[in-house]
């Protein structure tokens, strides 16, 4: 198969990008991931990618306000001007509308800090930690309207230590997080080739 364009989409530091910019520079890696984009023009991640000589580009989602279709359809205007096949959200913090979300049906996956179906939303190393879990984790899911609830690709589990606070945990699962997210992507890449019409 051919190597599919892919954006990754961001909104902070950009670890789990820049573990799948490492793996889009591997031989053979099915995602070709030329570009970055960012809904905040502070997020570390831009400066990362540069870094590695991608692509990155700043959609700030202020200047649109409460209209998430309008900063919708310049983010899609991003995209479609390089051609992009395939989308990762990777710590992007916008939630995104059922129209944008059916366009990109089957063609966009995301990494939550957590066990789906359990704990979607936020917080969920200290939801973790509060319901008393013994073990966490993280899931590369496809992106359906719904938020954190499309099918699972891919999980990776984590003991919970007695000792641990949120921030323990959250860097034990984040470890896990930039393994799995690049064996996910170039999982995800070749079932939607598969599937293509
Ligand atoms: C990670 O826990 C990720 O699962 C969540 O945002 C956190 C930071 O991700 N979506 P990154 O370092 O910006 O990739």
């Amino acid at each position: 198969m051919s190597r599919v364009l892919t954006a990754v989409l961001i909104s902070g530091g950009g670890s789990n990008m820049d573990a799948l910019l490492r793996a889009s520079a591997e031989p053979g890696y099915p995602a070709d991931i030329r570009l970055v984009v960012s809904n905040r023009p502070d997020a570390g991640g831009v400066a990362k990618a540069r870094s590695r000589g991608v692509e990155a580009i700043v959609v700030d989602h202020r200047p649109f306000g409460a209209d998430r279709a309008a900063f919708e359809a310049a983010l899609q205007d991003v995209l479609a001007a390089r051609s992009i096949g395939f989308i990762a959200l990777a710590g992007f913090m916008r939630i995104l509308t059922p129209g944008f979300v059916s366009l990109w049906r089957g063609r966009m996956i995301n990494i939550h800090p957590s066990l789906l179906p359990r704990f979607k939303g936020l917080d969920t190393h200290a939801r973790a930690l509060a319901a008393g879990d013994a073990e966490h984790g993280c899931t590369v899911h496809w992106v359906t309207p719904e938020l954190d609830d499309g099918a699972v690709i891919a999980q990776a589990r984590v003991p919970v230590m007695p000792d641990d606070d949120a921030h323990t945990l959250a860097a034990r699962v984040l470890v896990e997080e930039h393994r799995l997210y690049p064996k996910a992507l170039a999982d995800a890449v070749r079932i939607m080739d598969r599937s293509a019409p």
